[in-house]
């Protein structure tokens, strides 16, 4: 599914993260920077121990931002480690931590210059984020940020199994639904 925000595209495609052809493809981390399961074990596998070297000179991230360094091996010149929240009910705070993984990961890519960037479903999986919920949240920080930023060419989100791409594209239909 594409759509069009201003002058920018926003993409849906079902597929792995680590393949994405474009210039920074984002990795749900945890606070340590130092590699994990998930997205971030098959980013750190893919990318090669230079990733896990530079996240080490980064020295960790707060919950909510963001750090960037270079894509190793990957094909994307760069990887943004976004930290989103551990979901603990919805009640700690999570929506707005979520929703600043999503926007400090596009402001990073709009400081580097960059054009093109690709996104998990950031905190869906050992975070326990529901999942609607969470594809609210991402979509809706994407649109609003693409409005006012067009030199952000390319947000494309990558869904990890059809269901997940379902999900993501009802979600953005409602959301385009609502626009006036
Ligand atoms: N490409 C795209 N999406 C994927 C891929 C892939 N290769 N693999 C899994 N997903 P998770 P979190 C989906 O658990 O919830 C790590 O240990 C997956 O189906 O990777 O933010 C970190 O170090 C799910 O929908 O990230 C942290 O400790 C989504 O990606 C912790 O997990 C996110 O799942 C972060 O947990």
């Amino acid at each position: 599914m594409k759509v069009r925000i201003g002058s920018s595209q926003l993409e849906l495609v079902e597929g792995d993260i680590t393949q994405q052809d474009v210039d920074a493809i984002v990795n749900a981390a945890n606070s340590s920077l130092l590699g994990g399961g998930g997205v971030d074990g098959a980013i750190h596998r893919a990318a090669g121990p230079a990733l896990l070297a530079e996240c080490r000179k980064v020295g960790g991230c707060p919950t909510g931002e963001a750090r960037i360094t270079g894509g190793g091996r990957l094909a994307a010149r760069y990887v943004i480690h976004a930290v989103g929240p551990v979901y603990r009910g919805g009640t700690q705070g999570e929506a707005e931590l979520l929703a600043g993984a999503f926007r400090h990961s596009l402001e990073l890519a709009a400081q580097q210059g960059l054009r093109s960037i690709a996104f998990p479903a950031i905190s869906t999986g050992v975070y326990g984020y529901p999942m609607n919920e969470a594809a609210h949240i991402a979509l809706s920080t994407i649109r609003d940020y693409l409005r006012r930023h067009p030199q952000i060419e390319l947000v494309r989100m990558v869904l990890f199994g059809p269901g997940v791409y379902r999900i993501f594209a009802d979600v953005l239909t409602a959301l385009l639904a609502q626009q006036t």
